[in-house]
């Protein structure tokens, strides 16, 4: 039996990806192994979204090619080899396959082509691709990700997803209530429906919030999220669905990039700081308790003090949980590389805001947190913690509680009352273990 290794870099798209990469190769007969020393085919599934997760991969390509077997083929796959295609068969000589995010069909033949001594590379674009007919093999035995829609027609100036996921498309809405049923039934009881802006979901007759209401009523579903909606797709009727649908989760990750509508405008990210504070007041209106979180770039080219003085207050007006912070990261063929280069952000600079930003998150999300403790809620447990004797869970609301217990609680659901936190993540103790819902909608 053939063996094959996937290493997986990046978003959850990615992580999913994988999924159906491994359930493809699965069903021709491959073997996952979780080393590289021992496979005969190495896979890194890769992320272009900033330099730094280029510099990762090709970092690691070099340390690999030490203790790959002899006549093992080493793939690229995702993002990168869709940004990078031929360019990184001339960079790497021991790397013979390179795919691109429509070209996981065709990965059996590939794979055979490059065991021939080819070097085999695939980065067309399918619109029509969405590995229909594909079972993933699934690494998470409590959550599942489904992806609901591949590609992004945004067109934000810093990002080279479009470029490496190529245009939106929506899977139709059965396939995805027909996927969502399938892992119920394997005893998976959370979703996590993916898109680069998901909530622009349509299928040609069905938008977001019917999706929303059709895959929370599956049976046996108790927990629904999605990531990342684009503020923009927040229609009343969405967030009414949301609001609605019981299994839907009290948590948004809403990326606001900037608080700054000047920079918003140049980012072309089509709503101004107003907008956006707008769609979080009527998220929160309409759903009591609801965490948000959001990503933030910091040095945008032209990003001035005032500008970034404005990200600052509108993170400290929101309140997020919890943010991801990024320096700009300027990508090659991206609108935002044609900018005036005296409009670049000093290095020294984007360090100060990034260091300045990032203290003032943390220090809102430790506030928030502190004042929870106490509190009781739900949680699922995800996996045994890193450290100690502990298990990991997570509340509706994305809050991360560690607690004690034993791995036959993984899967389950528990009512907690918060102990304590860092100030980013809680300790629990199980008040009651939550009777199991009615089997209904
Ligand atoms: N530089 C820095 N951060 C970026 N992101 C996307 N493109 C870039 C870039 N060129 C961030 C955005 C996005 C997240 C996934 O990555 O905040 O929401
Ligand atoms: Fe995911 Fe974007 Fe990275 Fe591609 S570039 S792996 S879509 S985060």
């Amino acid at each position: 039996m053939p063996t094959v290794f996937i290493e997986t870099y990046g978003c959850q798209m990615n992580v999913s990806d994988s999924e159906l990469m491994l359930g493809k190769l699965a069903a021709e007969g491959y073997a996952a192994v979780d080393s590289p020393e021992a496979a005969d085919v190495v896979l890194l599934n890769t992320c272009a979204i900033r330099e730094h997760a280029e510099t990762r991969v090709i970092g690691r390509l070099g340390e690999l090619r030490r203790f790959l077997k002899k006549d093992a083929v080493l793939g690229v796959t995702g993002c990168m080899a869709q940004r990078l295609g031929p360019r990184l068969l001339e960079t790497d000589s021991r790397v013979s396959l390179v795919i691109g995010p429509d070209g996981y069909r065709a990965l059996p033949a590939l794979i055979e082509g490059a065991r021939k001594g080819e070097r085999m590379i695939a980065t067309e674009f399918d619109l029509e691709e969405h590995y229909e007919d594909v079972a993933a093999s699934r690494f998470d035995g409590v959550k599942a990700w489904i992806p609901v829609q591949r590609g992004c027609d945004y067109r934000c100036t810093y990002c080279i997803v479009p470029y490496t996921r190529g245009n939106e498309r929506s899977r139709q809405l059965e396939d995805v209530v027909r996927e969502t049923g399938s892992v119920v039934a394997q005893g998976l009881t959370e979703v996590v429906l993916l898109g680069q802006t998901v909530n622009s979901y349509h299928d040609g007759a069905r938008d977001f919030a019917d999706l929303l209401r059709a895959v929370g009523a599956v049976p046996g579903l108790r927990r629904l999220r999605f990531t990342s909606p684009h503020p923009n797709d927040f229609s009343d009727g969405v967030i009414a669905a949301m609001a609605e649908v019981k299994a839907v989760c009290e948590h948004v990750h809403l990326p606001m990039q900037s608080g700054s509508s000047r920079t918003l405008k140049r980012m072309l990210r089509r709503y101004t700081r107003e907008e956006y504070l707008d769609c979080v007041a009527r998220l929160r209106a309409a759903i009591p308790g609801l965490g948000l979180t959001t990503d933030i770039i910091v040095g945008f080219p032209g990003e001035t003090d005032e500008d970034f003085a404005e990200t600052l207050s509108a993170v400290r007006e929101v309140g997020f949980d919890d943010a991801f912070m990024f320096k700009f990261s300027a990508r090659e063929g991206t609108p935002a590389t044609r900018l005036p280069a005296e409009m670049t952000v000093p290095d020294d600079v984007m360090d100060a805001r990034f260091n300045e930003l990032l203290a003032t998150v943390r220090g809102i999300s430790r506030d928030r947190n502190f004042r929870r403790v106490g509190e009781r809620c739900e949680v699922l447990v995800e996996k045994e913690a890193r450290k100690g004797e502990l298990l990991q869970a997570r509340s509706r609301d994305f809050k991360t509680v560690l607690m004690p217990g034993d791995k036959s609680m993984i899967g389950q659901y528990f009512h907690v009352e918060l102990t304590g936190t860092t100030g980013s993540t809680f300790t629990g103790q199980v008040v009651r273990e939550r009777a199991p819902l009615p089997m209904s909608g």
